[in-house]
């Protein structure tokens, strides 16, 4: 049975929290650390149903990997020493286990079959599959796009991609096979997507040249190291949305990564007037951690948000539309058609949603426009089985008048198992 999350209107939040470990970069800790010679210790990793899919996988493939409360431990063989999988590998609802795990798989002398949740089957795959299939592998995909995938591995050879969409799985798909192929292999992307694997590859000491928006990397063995994860802004966004939207509110966020591909949606929210603050800048195993104080302060005011920063705000659009409802203006949001192409199509699953809230709130083909009346009603929305759909809505629901009922909650374990408890404590 599905649960669903009601909320009731809230004044304003007060306390400080920590969030969990960022997903994006626990799925690189755990797959870089397998394909390390020796034992790597992961500290801090998010708890998420996504990185349970990409650790359950890695077993299957056979790594061993302990698990000593929060902290993992991972015994890596080295490149190419993956076993073959008696199974089809599951990577439920993840994109990113998916994408990262076939830029391995491609190179392993094996063939092996990548499968997972009915909402990872509608995602597009050749993105990663064409490139592959030039570096050599043998790829097969349903209707030519669609999981799942069956890989032959084969002996690969380096390429020059240029990418035409800013997507970090894209890229780090091909630095993984470009990390086992023959020769160099440079991936150009029209903007910078997020580069975690970039940092953590240089972090295990592995030789890459960025130039631009080009990476290129060669052949390499690491040894396995010591990785600390920290606090995943993305989940952050939540609160930090909330805090904007709810005047008198004031909140601390502890350990936040802060990683500037990462960091468009508090640039965003700046400019929108919000007051947030960075404190205890640091760096963690390459990654740049703070702190981060939000105190909610009148009203914000709309701005228009396309191009470059696209990548930079990508996961946090849903929370920019609700937010948008409490602008001054009209918020504009373009450049965006890659969020029809995630968990769910997230242009159309918050506009319809928000729309039942009472919000003045327009689809376009690559984003939205959206008209600030500074209230929203309680209604009764569903989050299309999408986690941050999910969560979007919760938060709308905080500002909106009366109760908010949000259907089919269960996904938010996708990216954020805690969630709801770490809400009640602010
Ligand atoms: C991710 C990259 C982004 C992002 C996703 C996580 C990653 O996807 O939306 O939540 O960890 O590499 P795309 O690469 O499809 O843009």
């Amino acid at each position: 049975m599905q649960h669903s999350i009601i909320v009731n209107q809230a004044k304003s939040l007060q306390g400080v929290i920590n969030v969990p470990g960022d997903k994006s970069i626990s799925h690189r800790a755990l797959i870089f650390a397998a394909l390390a010679a020796g034992k790597s210790i992961i500290k801090g990793i998010s708890g998420c149903e996504d990185c349970f899919s990409t650790l359950n996988c890695l077993k299957n493939l056979g790594i061993k990997i302990r698990v000593r409360g929060k902290t993992l431990v991972v015994y890596g063989k080295g490149l190419a020493t993956f076993k073959n999988p008696k199974k089809p590998l599951d990577c439920g609802n993840s994109g990113t286990t998916m994408r990262l795990l076939s830029g391995i798989l491609a190179a392993q002398n094996f063939s092996s079959i990548l499968t997972g949740d009915r909402y990872l089957k509608k995602r597009p795959m050749k993105r990663i599959t064409d490139p592959l299939r030039n570096m050599g592998a043998e790829i097969n995909a349903d209707k030519g796009n669609y999981p799942p995938l069956r890989i032959k591995g084969k002996k690969l050879q380096g390429i020059h991609y240029h990418s035409p969409i800013a997507s970090a799985q894209v890229k780090s798909c091909l630095l993984l096979a470009g990390l086992q192929a023959e020769g160099t292999t440079t991936i150009t992307e029209p903007f910078r997507s997020r580069d975690h694997s970039e940092r953590m590859l240089k972090y295990l000491g592995v030789l890459l040249k960025i130039k631009g928006t080009a990476v290129s990397i060669s052949k390499a063995k690491f040894q396995g190291k010591e990785f600390s994860v920290p606090g995943d802004i993305s989940s952050a966004a939540f609160f930090i949305a909330a805090a904007v939207i709810l005047g008198g509110s004031k909140i601390k966020i502890l350990d936040v990564g802060l990683n500037p591909t990462r960091t468009g949606f508090l640039e965003t929210l700046k400019k929108m007037g919000a007051k947030i603050e960075i404190e205890n800048r640091r760096e963690i195993c390459g990654e740049p951690v703070a702190d981060l104080e939000i105190n909610g302060e009148g009203r914000l005011k709309a701005i228009k948000i396309g191009g470059k920063i696209i990548p930079r705000i990508i996961d946090e659009i849903p929370l920019l539309a609700v937010i948008g409802c409490f602008a001054q203006g009209k918020t504009i949001i373009r450049d965006a058609g890659e969020l029809r192409v995630k968990e769910t199509d997230r242009i159309h699953a918050i506009v319809s949603q928000l729309k039942k809230m009472g919000a003045l709130i327009e689809e376009r083909k690559d984003g939205m426009d959206v008209f600030g009346m500074d209230k929203l009603k309680g209604a009764s929305v569903k989050s299309f089985g999408d986690h941050r759909i999910a969560m979007a809505l919760v938060i709308a629901g905080l500002a909106a008048s009366g109760k908010t009922k949000v259907n089919n909650t269960d996904c938010i374990n996708t990216s954020f198992p805690g969630f709801k408890d770490l809400l009640k404590t602010l």
